[in-house]
């Protein structure tokens, strides 16, 4: 019987690779998507690949929806050998230019919709003694940057929790693991960029010239991104070999700055670093 593969997110960027790059490596694999009328650049792809998916709807921010996503997979597939939580979506804005109402928005698609969908999908995986649940995080889940206040938050609590879910999982024959990418060209930034616009804050004379001076040190870092095929292949791997790593660093550029946080405890390596972005 083929495995079966859950993954949310799939309307673009990783999330479409990865359903194609998943079908390709032999998983039924159910790619879902809030809106399903935005599924046309994933069907053509899957296309042009000579697989299929099983398309469906899900919003990881909807407990009603991510139930029964969960429950119609099991009732057509009869099993969920992996899970990849890959949606997300980004918020630049320090602080002061950050409501709860838009913070609480942040939380609930990357940390509480991977909670929700690890959630529903982990009981399935308890009782067949074995499962996979791929985690699509963050270097922003290991190390703060300046304006990402509220997306590094939910990041972070990401990794806390699976981190600390990990050796209890691995008891039950289920393994974890986090896919922490650097920059990657996908639609995310174009996202990201939406949300900025009218969001004044009265401190906004000072944060205004750092943001622009951040923007312009990211657009320079993103010549260098990744693809989101680079990204899927590394999922695959994680979804296959026999023993995955709990942590998948997916470039040189996040060992590079992810290994400043490990080498120099008191953090202040770190902040510099992060602060010359904003000169
Ligand atoms: N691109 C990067 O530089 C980068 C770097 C590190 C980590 N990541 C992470 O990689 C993951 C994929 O992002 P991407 O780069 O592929 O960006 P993307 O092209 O913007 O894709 C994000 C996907 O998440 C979906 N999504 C957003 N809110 C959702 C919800 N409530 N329910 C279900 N799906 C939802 C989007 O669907 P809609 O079409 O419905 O909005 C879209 O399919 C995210 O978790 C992101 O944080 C990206």
């Amino acid at each position: 019987m083929a495995r079966v593969a859950l993954i949310t997110g799939t309307s673009s960027g990783i999330g479409l690779d990865t359903a194609v790059h998943l079908a390709q490596a032999g998983f039924h694999t159910v790619a879902t998507l809030r809106d399903p009328a935005r599924a046309r650049a994933l069907q053509e792809r899957a296309r042009a690949a000579g697989v299929s998916l099983d398309i469906q709807p899900l919003d990881v921010a909807s407990d009603a929806s991510v139930s029964a996503c969960v429950r119609g997979v099991l009732e057509r597939h009869g099993r969920i050998d992996v899970l990849v939580n890959n949606a997300g979506a980004g918020f630049l804005g320090t602080l002061e230019q950050t409501s709860l109402e838009a913070l609480r928005s942040v939380m609930e698609v990357n940390f509480f919709g991977v909670w929700r969908m690890t959630q529903a999908v982990f009981p399935v995986m308890r009782e067949a003694k074995s499962g996979r649940i791929i985690t699509v995080t963050s270097v922003g889940g290991l190390v703060g940057q300046p304006f990402n206040d509220a997306y590094c938050a939910a990041k972070f609590a990401c990794e806390g929790f699976l981190e600390s879910l990990a050796p209890v999982a691995r008891t039950l024959g289920i393994h974890l693991s986090n896919i922490e990418p650097g920059p990657v060209n996908t639609e995310f930034v174009t996202h990201v960029k939406a949300k900025i616009s009218g969001q004044p804050s009265p401190g906004d004379a000072h944060y205004q010239p750092l943001l622009e001076r951040y923007m312009a040190g990211s657009a320079a870092v993103y010549q260098h991104a990744q693809t989101g095929e680079d990204i899927a292949r590394i999922i695959v791997e994680a979804a296959t070999v026999p023993e995955p790593h709990f942590r998948y660093a997916t470039s040189d550029l996040v060992r590079q700055v992810a290994g400043r946080k490990y080498t120099d405890l008191t953090g202040d390596a770190l902040v510099n670093m992060m602060g010359a972005r904003l000169k």
